[in-house]
């Protein structure tokens, strides 16, 4: 079950409101140290005749969308949110033919998972603290599963947590994730990058204290076979490493 508590909150937000200080952080400069590797997943798409496509996931009020994806990289994006209320407003105040606004709510990302597709890019800034601790491992391996071969899935989070509802994702936690994520042959497996980003939202900070706000970008290899995968998020966490203990006996 995803955080209910926090699906409700941005259900209750007024929407315009999120949207003015979500904005008023800019978004090319603050994230600049992840837009390279988004660059550079995107340019390998088009040098292989590709046209790129974005998955953005937690997008709110269509800012991530927008002001990186189609004002900057110019690709189709498809983005997901679990409010209906930041979805409504979206699609009448951030409307762009290159952007397709999908209900859906991760880790499960069930309406996603069923268009069978996978993206060059998935993205998502400030949501994987929304969801609740047990579900952090779920929706990394989501994200990847959806990632394609050449592609890179990226995440941001702040932290400490900005609000009541918040669970930062636990190191420990992201390590065991990355580390049953990486049972395959040396060519097919992810490559790993941590980062920090520039302090942008201490104003909302609950205690006053600045934010932090952590990246992790999974660097998904084009050899990487899709029964490399990481397993379907709905299975047990352990569940990968075990089967592939067995296998490998
Ligand atoms: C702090 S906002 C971030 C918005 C935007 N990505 C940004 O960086 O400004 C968190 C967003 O995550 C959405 N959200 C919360 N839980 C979610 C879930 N389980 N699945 C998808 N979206 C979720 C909220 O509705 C909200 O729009």
């Amino acid at each position: 079950m995803p955080n209910s508590e926090s699906i409700a909150f941005y259900n209750r937000e007024d929407a315009a409101d999120l949207n003015r200080r979500w904005l008023s952080f800019g978004r090319a400069e603050t994230n600049a140290p992840v837009l390279p590797d988004i660059e550079k997943a995107i340019m390998e798409a088009r040098a292989i005749g590709r046209e790129p496509k974005v998955l953005c996931i937690g997008e709110g009020t269509g800012v991530d969308a927008t002001k990186i994806f189609t004002d900057i990289f110019h690709v189709p994006v498809v983005a997901v949110d679990a409010s209906e209320n930041l979805l409504e407003w979206s699609q009448k105040n951030a409307s762009n033919p290159n952007i397709e606004y999908v209900h859906d709510t991760w880790p499960d990302l069930k309406k996603i998972f069923a268009r069978n597709e996978q993206y060059d890019v998935v993205f998502s800034s400030a949501t994987l603290q929304e969801l609740k601790p047990e579900e952090h491992e779920a929706a990394i391996r989501s994200a990847v599963q959806l990632t394609k071969p050449g592609g890179a899935t990226v995440l941001i989070w702040p932290t400490p947590p900005t609000r009541a509802h918040h669970s930062v994702p636990d190191l420990e936690i992201l390590q065991k994730t990355l580390k049953n994520m990486n049972h395959c042959p040396e060519e097919e497996r992810l490559r790993f990058s941590f980062g920090k980003l520039p302090d942008v939202t201490n104003r909302l900070a609950l205690n006053g204290e600045p934010v932090m706000r952590a990246y992790l970008i999974i660097h998904v290899p084009i050899e990487r076979k899709i029964n490399c995968e990481s397993v379907p998020s709905h299975l047990p966490p352990d569940y990968q490493s075990r089967d592939v203990h067995q296998k490998s006996r």
